[in-house]
């Protein structure tokens, strides 16, 4: 039986996933959201949401103060264990805090190593898309997410103050030199 790394899968969605996209929102239901989706809301069908992500993905009709975007959810089956969310360039915002790639977990799949094997995908996908240095911020507090950087060979810049919170913030940049035309699933 594939352990859950090595099974786990980072794609798209596709129409053929409405049924996955919908569990995983109960999976997510105790959390804020955000952490699944923001292009779903109640009563917004998941057409609709193929075509946000879509629009998102190559920067349609955004708002001026957002990048163009891609969000990848990490398949284990035809299960959604987690997401990951790829800004195709900074801006000035993103680059004080957010950064090029944000993840999440289902809370019933965390500590398994998932996260850690998210973003090591997701810098594939980052080098796929030509950028060379990825730029990641975490709430100093949140020390999984720390460790899940760390993990991938991240580098802390600084640890900084947010201004507009007063939030300890963890400031890291890791390379995908090398990463370039690597197959996302290659496993070791
Ligand atoms: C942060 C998050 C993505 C981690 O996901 P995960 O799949 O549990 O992470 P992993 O299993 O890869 O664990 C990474 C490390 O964190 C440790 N860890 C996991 N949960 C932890 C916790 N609650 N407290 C402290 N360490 C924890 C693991 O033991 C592992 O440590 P190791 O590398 O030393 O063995 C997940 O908790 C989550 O989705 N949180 C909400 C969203 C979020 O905070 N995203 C990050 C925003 S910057």
């Amino acid at each position: 039986m594939p352990d859950g790394k090595t099974d786990l899968k980072l794609r798209r969605l596709e129409l053929k996933d409405e049924a996955a996209f919908l569990l995983a929102l109960k999976d997510w239901s105790d959390e804020d959201r955000a952490w699944f989706t923001w292009h779903w809301e109640p009563g917004v069908a998941f057409s609709e949401v193929l075509s946000r992500l879509d629009r998102e993905a190559t920067g349609t009709g955004i708002p001026n103060h957002l990048v163009p975007a891609t969000m990848y959810y990490a398949f284990q089956g035809e299960r959604i264990v987690g997401r990951l969310h790829l800004r195709h360039r900074l801006n000035q915002a993103l680059s004080v805090r957010g950064g090029h790639i944000g993840y999440a977990v289902a809370p019933g799949f965390r500590d398994k190593g998932l996260a850690t094997e998210i973003l090591r995908q997701g810098l594939v996908l980052a080098a796929s898309i030509g950028i060379e240095s990825v730029m990641i911020t975490c709430a100093d507090e949140n020390v999984a997410s720390w460790r899940v950087i760390e993990n991938n060979g991240g580098e802390l810049e600084k640890v900084f103050s947010d201004e507009k919170n007063g939030e300890l913030v963890r400031k890291y940049w890791l390379s995908t030199r090398g990463l370039r035309g690597e197959d996302i699933t290659h496993n070791e």
